[in-house]
């Protein structure tokens, strides 16, 4: 037999660039902000480098260079915390007053909110608490009234993250009855309690202050019950799913795109960020290759959408 010779396609940039089977579009990014109460407010957060805790107006004119960008997800750092996390639906909290200027604004961007109690309780849970317990029906209706607040202030996709069984019904029955029946809702569907979100909860001051969150979110060794948690989110009027982290479940990804015939999401987590962003402190690996490598390899898997702290940079480095 007659060597085959792969190498053919490979032997030259334009050819290369021809024959790619994977691409990464800034479109394909969903960029997060971490917002807070006040004007004039840019604090790096410590354990992840080039991202800040910013408020709206900083928001605003951040917004102005991130090329490319269509899509954006708020998370609003509350200043008062309580254990009912009452903060959250606010008609004039952090994340609804954003999502108003922002719209006034850039009337084109896609606006997601995360819509969790973590960021606004007392104890850092997902969840009401009663008895120590995360009180799955109670906390269902808070995430209601949450989406439901975000959805009046503009929102276009709420994105429920708090593994509660029946978040998706629960918000998409609030919505439809308060008539906001063209607002979608991107499900954190397969959320994997992990230890790659430390520098997120520094970011949010969203430790749990008890205890920790496997009894609602998944189970590293699993991957039938993602299929199980995204296939229930898909029944009960999800619009897009998710899988998060992303790196270390790539095999999720993969079997979601396989099985279901729905955008999948994957977040590229605080963890992997800083993972990243530590890597690339010396000069023997760099940062724009390292998360393009990364991010590539979430779509190749069979991401359409990845929430990446990256975003930014992605529109500058791929133009
Ligand atoms: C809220 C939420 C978390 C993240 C997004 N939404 C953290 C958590 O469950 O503690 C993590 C995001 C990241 O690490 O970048 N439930």
């Amino acid at each position: 037999m007659q060597t085959v010779r792969l190498r053919r396609l490979r032997e030259k940039e334009f050819i290369r660039e021809w024959v790619s089977e994977t691409a990464l579009y800034p479109k394909h990014i969903i960029l997060p902000y971490f917002v807070v109460e006040g004007r004039n407010v840019k604090k790096e957060i410590r354990s992840m480098p080039g991202v800040y805790h910013l408020s709206i107006d900083n928001v605003l004119k951040d917004l102005k260079d991130a090329y490319g960008i269509k899509a954006i997800l708020l998370f609003g750092v509350a200043k008062t915390k309580d254990a009912i996390g009452s903060e959250s639906y606010k008609k004039n909290g952090v994340v609804q007053e954003a999502i108003k200027s922002i719209k006034k604004k850039y009337n084109d961007l896609i606006i997601m909110t995360d819509v969790c109690l973590c960021g606004y309780t007392s104890h850092g849970h997902c969840g009401i608490v009663r008895n120590k317990r995360i009180d799955n029906d109670e906390t269902l209706e808070v995430l209601a009234k949450i989406a439901v607040s975000h959805a009046n202030a503009g929102a276009d996709f709420v994105a429920p993250s708090a593994m509660m069984d029946g978040q998706v019904k629960a918000i998409r029955q609030a919505l439809d009855k308060k008539g906001y029946q063209d607002v979608g809702i991107l499900a954190y569907s397969a959320k994997y309690a992990s230890n790659f979100y430390g520098p997120f909860r520094e970011a949010l001051d969203s430790a749990p202050q008890f205890g920790d969150r496997k009894s609602y979110q998944m189970d590293y060794r699993n991957s039938d019950e993602a299929l199980r948690e995204i296939k229930q989110d898909i029944d009960e009027g999800a619009d897009i799913v998710m899988v998060k982290p992303a790196l270390a479940y790539l095999d999720i990804i993969y079997r979601a795109k396989q099985k279901f015939n729905i955008p999948i999401a994957a977040y590229n987590v605080s963890g992997e960020y800083s993972a990243i962003k530590k890597l690339s402190e010396g000069d023997k690996m760099k940062e724009e290759e390292l998360a393009l490598e990364v991010l590539t390899s979430i779509k190749r898997a069979g991401a359409d959408l990845i929430i990446s702290y990256f975003g930014k940079k992605i529109g500058k480095w791929l133009c």
